[in-house]
């Protein structure tokens, strides 16, 4: 199959971006509005840009009219700053609600249940049960493309590490997280490692496996096939 993005629509595009572009780390961004009120939502086209200083880029698309800029880049654009919180299994039901399209004046870390814990550089609260928080200062926002996506880059200003996971060496204790990254438009939970080179055996156990699901639908269900999914990277109830 070649496909020529320049006969798809948004969408189209999306579809195929999503899907291959798998899975996607989730960064689970809170903020905060120049009223005050606390905003919570997970990106997942989100990723370390920049070593030092330390950056990261999230691209944010507008709310499902495909008009109206969500309430993240309206305050990450008022405040100049943002926290990124990482997702491990039991926040993932807190981070899929906080991804529904909530009024601006819905205070999201309420609505799922979560603590805020004040941030030391940033306005914004990050949230206190997630194992890895990074405060960040807005550094600059790009509108890219022809649908109303912003490029919003942010570095890193403070990195918050749950004692337990950070390791005398330095590094994080990965196998220790559980977390959970994106699938076009479901979860996966990160729950194995290996190193390369890959021994034959495993490639050959594993070939023409589909993968195991943990939450009983068919193997081929799809969100995304769901009526009401519109593209907009909103959550759907149930
Ligand atoms: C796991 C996940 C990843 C998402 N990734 C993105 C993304 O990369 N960009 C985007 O614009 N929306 C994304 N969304 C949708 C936003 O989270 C959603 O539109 C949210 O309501 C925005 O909230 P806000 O208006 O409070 O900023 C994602 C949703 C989920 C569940």
């Amino acid at each position: 199959m070649i496909l020529d993005p320049a006969s798809m629509d948004a969408t189209a595009c999306y579809k195929i971006l999503i899907g291959s572009i798998v899975p996607r780390a989730i960064g689970w961004v809170s903020t905060v509005s120049a009223d005050g009120v606390a905003n919570l939502a997970p990106f997942s086209f989100f990723t370390a840009v920049c070593r030092k200083p330390p950056m990261v880029s999230l691209t944010i698309q507008p709310k499902s009219d495909r008009v109206t800029l969500k309430d993240t880049l309206v305050n990450i654009r008022e405040t100049g700053g943002f926290v990124t919180n990482l997702v491990t299994l039991p926040l993932a039901d807190a981070m899929h609600h906080s991804s529904m399209e909530h009024p601006p004046e819905a205070d999201e870390f309420e609505l799922a249940g979560l603590t805020k814990s004040a941030c030391d550089l940033v306005s914004a609260p990050r949230v206190r049960e997630a194992p890895v928080s990074m405060e960040c200062r807005l550094d600059r926002i790009i509108p890219i493309g022809e649908v109303g996506d912003h490029v919003v880059f942010g570095e890193v200003v403070r990195f918050h590490v749950r004692d337990d996971i950070y390791l005398d060496s330095g590094r994080i204790d990965t196998v220790g997280l559980h977390p959970v990254g994106r699938l076009a438009a479901e979860y996966t939970l990160v729950e194995n490692i290996f190193t390369c080179p890959v021994e034959p055996e495993v490639v050959v156990s594993r070939q023409g496996r589909r993968m195991a699901r943990l939450d009983g639908k068919p193997a081929d269900w799809s969100q995304i096939a769901q009526p009401g999914w519109t593209g907009s990277g909103n959550a759907l109830k149930g």
